[in-house]
């Protein structure tokens, strides 16, 4: 699918741009900015062409308003870049900064207003009433269908709504990947959006010859067999799906690789941690990351591969210890001539930190999304931009 907004006039119109600046933030410093320095060429182009631009984006996945998840953190990054930008905290001061002397407006966090995840037709409407165009290139959020990027578009026609070219450049890649993929191919899944990313797991199957789970996904499969997890984070409510994904794999001759030792925590995840042996964890800790007999084990199995998909972080940002053994896992990841695409922010953000990230032949912005993608499932948002989708 190709974006078209290079056909649209845009010259002092307003565009809706969603992007998905959800970057990882650590007391107000921004730990990667692959996602923003994405949005960038979009953005660029809309500014080449005259429009005026109003950026719409989530960050993380607050509980209230909360301050270290405002977008408002953002603009200084741009400035940095050479975007002149002026935030709105509201859709009201959003329409009344327009036309103002900055061409950009960054509205804040959208996940800040109720409308955003509850599928609010009256808050589609209040954005839509912002802008002329809607160009959509937040493609890590494409696995979700808040009202930003699925009633929003709704309100524009088809020569007014399209992707944006970072979105068009990511199901190009992603497309060439996996049509030239050849067995074995792995998955390695970790993280801890255990939720929404157990059921893709499902979804890739028939396209692998192994699955790799890491912390803290590995822990609701652990469970399900009866195994201890101690204090680990585990989707009690996908324990069944798991023993179905296991006796799937098992049928269809795809291994599943489990960690032989981890790091695990005392007490809960932001523990004092310490290596275990075990291949289970011991009650009162909570397994937080491999430990280096997994991160070797792996590590050679990685070097036999053709194509291999990563998503997840084991082990956390925030605490880079935590992630000594992953460093080990990704140094293989870098060094194996199998095609490798490492898909999410904070996997990203690490093989960075780790000066990793040349070895690697594609970084995807996205990581459900890209998940989703490589596994043909329906991507909600890029559905409403499909020629032909549903106007209102
Ligand atoms: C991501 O980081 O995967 C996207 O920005 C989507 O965020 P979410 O998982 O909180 O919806």
């Amino acid at each position: 699918m190709k974006s078209n907004f290079g056909d649209f006039d845009v010259k002092n119109k307003t565009v809706l741009l969603r992007i998905d600046a959800n970057v990882p933030i650590d007391h107000g410093i921004i730990l990667n900015d692959q996602r923003l320095i994405a949005s960038l060429p979009t953005i660029n182009l809309l500014l080449d062409k005259g429009a005026n631009i109003i950026l719409l984006s989530h960050l993380g996945r607050p509980k209230s308003q909360e301050p270290e998840l405002s977008t408002q953190q953002l603009v200084s990054w741009f400035d940095d870049n050479g975007l002149d930008v002026q935030f709105a905290k509201t859709v009201e001061e959003a329409q009344q900064k327009k036309g103002a002397k900055k061409r950009i407006i960054l509205l804040e966090n959208l996940r800040f207003f109720p409308g955003e995840k509850g599928k609010d037709p009256a808050f589609a409407q209040q954005l839509a009433n912002l802008g002329d165009f809607y160009v959509n290139d937040a493609f890590g959020a494409f696995a979700r269908d808040d009202t930003s990027l699925t009633l929003l578009p709704d309100r524009f026609d088809s020569s007014h709504k399209t992707i944006g070219l970072l979105v068009e450049h990511e199901l190009a890649m992603l497309d060439k990947i996996i049509s030239r993929a050849k067995k074995p191919s792995y998955l390695i899944i970790g993280g801890g959006k255990v939720k929404s990313k157990i059921p893709l797991i499902q979804q890739l199957l028939p396209k692998l010859s192994s699955v790799f789970l890491g912390p803290a996904i590995v822990f609701t499969f652990l469970k399900a067999q009866g195994k201890k997890v101690g204090n680990s984070l585990v989707d009690n409510d996908a324990l069944n799906l798991c023993k179905d994904i296991m006796m799937q794999a098992e049928q269809m001759g795809i291994s599943i690789e489990y960690p032989v030792d981890y790091i695990i925590a005392e007490g809960s995840f932001e523990g004092p941690m310490e290596l275990s042996d075990s291949a289970e964890i011991p009650e009162g800790y909570a397994g937080v990351s491999i430990g280096p007999k997994t991160a070797l084990k792996w590590g050679e199995m990685i070097m036999k591969a053709d194509t291999i998909i990563a998503n997840g972080l084991m082990g956390t940002l925030k605490r880079i210890e935590s992630l000594v053994y992953v460093k080990d896992m990704f140094s293989a990841l870098a060094q194996t001539e199998a095609t490798t695409i490492i898909a999410g922010g904070d996997s990203v953000a690490a093989l960075y930190y780790f000066n990793l990230a040349r070895g690697i032949n594609y970084l995807s912005t996205g990581g459900s999304a890209t998940l989703k993608f490589l596994g043909n499932t329906c991507l909600p948002p890029l559905n409403r931009l499909k020629d032909g989708a549903e106007t209102k």
